[in-house]
């Protein structure tokens, strides 16, 4: 018999993808394959489609979800796109440090070769209470760390973004204290969900986006899925991160999404879809309960949610 189970991320049925969407979808998904075939991007031509973690919510339009971004090493409004195409991305070199057995310095292009490229649909989340849905291309978190090899004592991972002072105008505001710097337990990096971005819409993903390597932990609100890293490393000590450091009440360690905490400035109850300007109530753990909220079941007297 078939039951159906709802399950943590579906969304209300008005909430639902409409068919011809879909279709578009399916089309897009092809257009991914078709680009990937051609090598378009700096991911692995065979990019598998995980569809493990449906997004449940149409595409957003690829000019939204690409010239509406938060990354202020470019400068603080949303409209860094053109500043962030200064941005050197190749080659790109990633430093694997701290609590692993050989701490070293990877080319992008080598590590690409160590794991399996997928294309998977995620919604992402900002603290600021706008939301898009796009079809990313990378590979797992998980992936990684099989690759850096952390040792057993190794509790936390630090992701550290590129400060390049010649193209990041940004980095002459000294209110922040610059790299820009994010970090997650090893149980969360080890979460399927966890995810490396190397591309977007099937393309290499773009510079203002996070080119050319991101992360995206879509349970959580943006901030905390850094940009450009060039710096992975392993603690037993949970670090400071840069927005925490700035303003601690506001951007916590943990921030999960959840529509009932809302943010000093910033309700979360519900999110405006970039595209059609939609408001939509909030999910709680952006609707990836399922999959994530087992995590936290022992840390109840955490701030999880801010
Ligand atoms: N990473 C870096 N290095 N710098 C940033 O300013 N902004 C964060 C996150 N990662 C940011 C960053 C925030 S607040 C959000 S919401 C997302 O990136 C935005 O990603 P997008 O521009 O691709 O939508």
């Amino acid at each position: 018999m078939f039951i159906h189970r709802r399950r943590g991320w579906e969304l209300p049925e008005s909430l639902a993808t409409p068919e011809p969407i879909m279709l578009g979808r399916r089309a897009l998904m092809g257009g991914v394959a078709a680009g990937l075939a051609a090598g378009a991007t700096a991911s692995k031509a065979e990019a598998e489609t995980n569809s493990r973690y449906p997004a449940g919510r149409p595409v957003t339009p690829e000019q939204d979800a690409t010239t509406y971004n938060n990354f202020y090493e470019f400068g603080e409004d949303k409209s860094i796109w053109r500043a962030a195409q200064r941005l050197p991305v190749a080659p790109w070199q990633i430093e694997l440090a701290g609590m692993i057995d050989k701490p070293r310095k990877m080319d992008l292009a080598d590590l690409l070769k160590q794991v399996q490229v997928e294309d998977r649909v995620y919604r992402h989340r900002c603290v600021e209470a706008w939301a898009m849905t796009v079809p990313w291309t990378g590979f797992s978190l998980a992936s990684l760390l099989k690759v850096a090899q952390p040792t057993a004592s190794a509790k936390y991972v630090v992701f550290e973004s590129a400060a390049l002072p010649k193209v990041m105008p940004g980095l002459r505001s000294s209110l922040y204290p610059w790299p820009y710097v994010e970090a997650c337990t090893m149980q969360e990096a080890g979460n399927d969900l966890a995810f490396m971005v190397t591309g977007m819409y099937g393309k290499d993903l773009p510079k203002q986006n996070g080119a050319p390597l991101r992360l995206h932990l879509p349970w959580k609100y943006g901030f905390k899925s850094g940009k450009s890293i060039v710096k992975i490393s392993f603690t037993d000590t949970q670090p400071e991160t840069m927005w925490h450091a700035i303003q601690p009440e506001e951007y916590g360690f943990w921030a999960n999404v959840n529509p009932d905490v809302p943010h000093p400035r910033w309700s979360q109850a519900s999110e405006r879809l970039l595209g059609t300007g939609e408001r939509v109530p909030t999910v709680i753990w952006n609707g990836y309960g399922e999959w994530v909220a087992g995590m936290y079941a022992d840390k109840k007297n955490e701030k999880l949610f801010t």
